[in-house]
C-alpha cells in the first residue's frame, strides 16, 4: 500500500518582545485547512512578553533569550532555529535588532511588519511622525530584512488614513487591525518563492 504522506509544511520561527497579537493572528491562520506552514518555535527577548502566552496555549515549543551579549544572544538562537529546522523567521515586534552575520546567514529568510508606509518612518514612533508631519496616510508594511533598519525589499504595504482625531494610539490600533490582515498575505506570497 502506498504510504499516505502529508505535504511537508514551512517551520516558522516568530520573534516577539510584547503583546504577540501578530503572533497570535500568524498561529490562527497556520491552523486553517490547506495551510502551508507551521509555527514550530518562538522566540522572545524579554520573559514576561505577553504574547509568550500563546506558546502555552497553542503548545507551541518557546525560547527566552538573554541579550546582555549579542553573540551569545545570538548564538543561542541559532541553536534553536536548527533544533527545530526553522525554514522562515517572522519579526512581529521584536525590538533588537540582528547582527549582520545573523542576517547574512538566513539571507531571504527573515521577514518583518512595520507600522509605516516604509521607506517612511523607520524605526520608532512611527505614528507619532506621520501625523506631526500632518501626512494624509499610515500604514504597514511587510517586508525582507536586510543588514539596513527597516529598508529590506518590500513584500506587501497597506495604507491606513490618518483621521482628523487621530492621536498615535488611535491609528496605531487602526493600522494593527490591517496588520493582522497583512502578515498573513505577505507570508503565503514569500512561501511560494521559498
Ligand atoms: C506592531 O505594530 C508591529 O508592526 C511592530 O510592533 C507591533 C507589535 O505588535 N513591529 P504585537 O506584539 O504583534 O501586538
Amino acid at each position: 500500500m502506498p504510504k499516505l504522506t502529508g505535504v511537508k509544511k514551512i517551520n516558522v520561527a516568530v520573534f516577539i518582545s510584547g503583546n504577540g497579537s501578530n503572533l497570535k493572528n500568524l498561529i490562527n491562520y497556520s491552523l486553517k485547512k490547506n495551510s502551508k506552514f507551521k509555527i514550530s518555535l518562538i522566540i522572545s527577548n524579554k520573559s514576561y512578553a505577553k504574547g509568550l502566552d500563546y506558546a502555552k496555549k497553542f503548545k507551541i515549543k518557546k525560547k527566552i533569550i538573554n541579550y546582555l551579549n549579542i553573540k551569545n544572544a545570538e548564538k543561542d538562537i541559532i541553536t534553536k532555529l536548527k533544533k527545530y529546522k526553522i525554514d522562515l523567521i517572522c519579526l512581529a515586534g521584536f525590538m533588537k535588532i540582528l547582527s549582520i552575520n545573523f542576517i547574512k546567514n538566513f539571507n531571504g529568510k527573515i521577514i518583518n511588519i512595520h507600522p509605516s508606509l516604509l521607506p517612511k518612518y523607520k524605526g520608532l514612533n512611527t505614528h507619532q511622525r506621520a501625523i506631526d508631519n500632518k501626512e494624509k496616510y499610515s500604514g504597514c508594511t511587510v517586508h525582507y530584512v536586510n543588514s539596513k533598519l527597516d529598508s529590506g525589499r518590500i513584500i506587501l504595504q497597506k495604507k491606513v488614513k490618518i483621521l482628523k482625531a487621530d492621536n498615535s494610539n488611535k491609528l496605531a490600533k487602526r493600522v494593527l487591525k490591517q496588520e493582522h490582515l497583512l502578515y498573513p498575505k505577505a507570508l503565503k506570497k514569500v512561501l511560494i518563492n521559498l
